[in-house]
C-alpha cells in the first residue's frame, strides 16, 4: 500500500493496472527458499527445460558476427520473413513479412496491439479467467474489458451464448486464447466457426493468442485466422517462450493486416525501440532448425499431465478437468473451501507448494487454483504428496 502522499504523485492510470501475480508468488516462494524452506514451484508458466542447444549457439554466433546494435522497430527483416513463412505453413494462411511484427515477448506485443486498437470507451471481449495482460492493458487504455465466462462443464471453453449477448455497439475486439492459460481449455472448430461468424457479422477484430499452439495433447492446432474471411480481421499472437523454453530471452511476434502492423510498430518504436538483435537471430534458428526438442518437451508435458491430473483427482475434495493443451491444471476446490486465495496461500506457506489462486486470472476463477505442470514428474509427485498431507490441516 502506498502512502497517500506518494499516491498523489502517481498517474491515476496506475490504479487501473492489473498485474501477473505469478511473479509475486514466485518472489515469495524464493524468499521462503532463502530461509531454508523447500518449495515446489508450480506457480509460474515456464518450461523447466533448457533452451535447445542450436538456438543458444545461433545467439552466440550472432553476437560474434556483430548483431549487437539497433535493428528496425518491427523486427529484423529475415526474422519477419521467417515468421511469415512459419505462420503461413502452420496456420494454413498466406502472410508476408509486412504482416509481421517482432517484440520482446508476447506480453509487450499484446500491449502494443491493444494500444494501437483501443480508444477510451471501446469494449474488448475476453474469456474469464484469462491471462491477466489483456484486461490490464485495456483498463489502462480506458477501454472496457468485458469478461465472458469459461465453463468447466464445457472443459473450459467459452460460453458462446454469453459471448453473443455481450457484443454491443462499442465492441471492437474479441480476444481468444486457445490452448488456454490458466485452464488448459482448447476451443473446437465449431467454437471457432461461431466466433468467426460473430466477428464478421459485427465487423470485429479477433486477437488470437496462440502462444500455446505447440502444447496440444489430443488434437491438431487450428487457428481462427484460417477460417474463410478471417485472415483480414485476425491478429495472431505467438512467441518463443513456451514452445522453445525461451522465457528469459524475451521474444514474441504477431501477424496482422499491414496497416495495423504499421501502427503497432509505432508503439514498439516509442517503447522498446527494437528487440535485442542477437535474440532475434536465435529466433530464426528456432523456427528453421530441428523440431525434436519441441516435440520431446510436449511428450514430457503429456506424461506430467497424466501424473498431476490423476494425482489431484485422487485427493478428496479436489476435482480437475483433463486439460487439452498448454501446461496448466485448473482444479475445482469448492468442496474444500470457497476461498481459493486462502488455499493457495496455505499451500505455499504450510505445504511448500507454490500455486496460484484462480481469481488471479479473473472473477470466474473463484473456486479454482492453477498449477503449472512444467516441472519434473518427481517434483509433481512431491507436490501431490505435500498437498494431500497438508489439506487435512487446512481450515477453510
Ligand atoms: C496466454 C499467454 N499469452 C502470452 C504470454 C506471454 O509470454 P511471453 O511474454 O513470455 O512471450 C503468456 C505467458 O505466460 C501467456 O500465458
Amino acid at each position: 500500500m502506498l502512502a497517500p502522499s506518494v499516491e498523489r504523485r502517481l498517474a491515476g492510470t496506475v490504479g487501473r493496472l492489473g498485474g501477473e501475480s505469478a511473479f509475486e508468488v514466485m518472489a515469495r516462494a524464493k524468499e521462503l527458499e532463502r530461509k531454508g524452506r523447500s518449495v515446489v514451484h508450480l506457480e509460474i508458466g515456464e518450461p523447466d527445460f533448457d533452451t535447445p542447444e542450436h538456438i543458444k549457439r545461433a545467439a552466440t554466433e550472432a553476437m560474434e558476427r556483430g548483431w549487437t546494435h539497433y535493428v528496425p522497430s518491427a523486427g529484423i527483416h529475415e526474422l519477419r520473413e521467417t515468421v511469415a513463412r512459419h505462420l503461413s505453413r502452420t496456420r494454413n494462411v498466406s502472410l508476408s513479412a509486412e504482416n509481421v511484427i517482432v517484440g520482446p515477448g508476447g506480453k509487450p506485443v499484446i500491449w502494443c496491439i491493444l494500444s494501437a486498437l483501443l480508444n477510451p470507451g471501446d469494449e474488448m471481449i475476453y474469456a474469464d479467467p484469462a491471462y491477466p495482460a489483456y484486461a490490464s492493458a485495456a483498463g489502462y487504455l480506458g477501454a472496457s474489458a468485458v469478461p465472458v465466462p469459461l465453463l468447466e462443464s464445457r472443459d473450459f471453453r467459452l460460453d458462446l451464448d454469453a459471448l453473443t449477448a455481450k457484443i454491443g455497439p462499442r465492441t471492437k475486439v474479441i480476444v481468444i486464447n486457445s490452448p488456454h492459460n490458466p485452464t488448459g481449455g482448447v476451443l473446437t472448430r465449431s467454437d471457432l466457426e461461431r466466433i468467426a461468424e460473430l466477428a464478421q457479422r459485427h465487423d470485429l477484430l479477433v486477437i488470437s493468442d496462440e502462444i500455446y499452439s505447440r502444447n496440444l495433447y489430443d488434437s491438431e492446432f487450428l487457428s481462427i485466422a484460417s477460417l474463410p474471411g478471417m485472415l483480414e480481421r485476425t491478429i495472431i499472437v505467438d512467441g518463443f517462450s513456451k514452445a522453445y523454453a525461451m522465457t528469459g530471452w524475451r521474444l514474441g511476434y504477431a501477424a496482422m493486416p499491414k496497416e495495423i502492423a504499421r501502427a503497432v510498430t509505432l508503439f514498439l518504436n516509442n517503447t522498446v525501440s527494437c528487440t535485442t538483435a542477437f535474440v532475434q537471430m536465435a529466433g530464426i534458428a528456432a523456427l528453421t532448425g530441428p523440431d525434436d526438442a519441441v516435440i520431446h518437451m510436449n511428450e514430457e508435458f503429456r506424461k506430467r499431465r497424466e501424473v498431476l491430473i490423476g494425482g489431484l483427482n485422487a485427493i478428496p475434495g479436489i476435482s480437475c478437468v483433463m486439460p487439452q493443451g498448454a501446461f496448466y491444471a485448473f482444479p475445482n476446490i469448492t468442496q474444500i473451501t470457497p476461498d481459493e486465495k486462502r488455499l493457495a496461500h496455505f499451500l505455499l506457506e504450510e505445504a511448500g507448494v507454490a500455486t496460484l489462486a484462480g481469481t488471479a486470472f479473473g472473477a470466474a476463477g473463484a473456486g479454482y487454483i492453477r498449477l503449472s505442470y512444467a516441472n519434473s514428474i518427481e517434483n509433481l509427485k512431491l507436490a501431490l504428496t505435500r498437498i494431500g498431507e497438508a489439506l487435512p490441516k487446512f481450515k477453510g
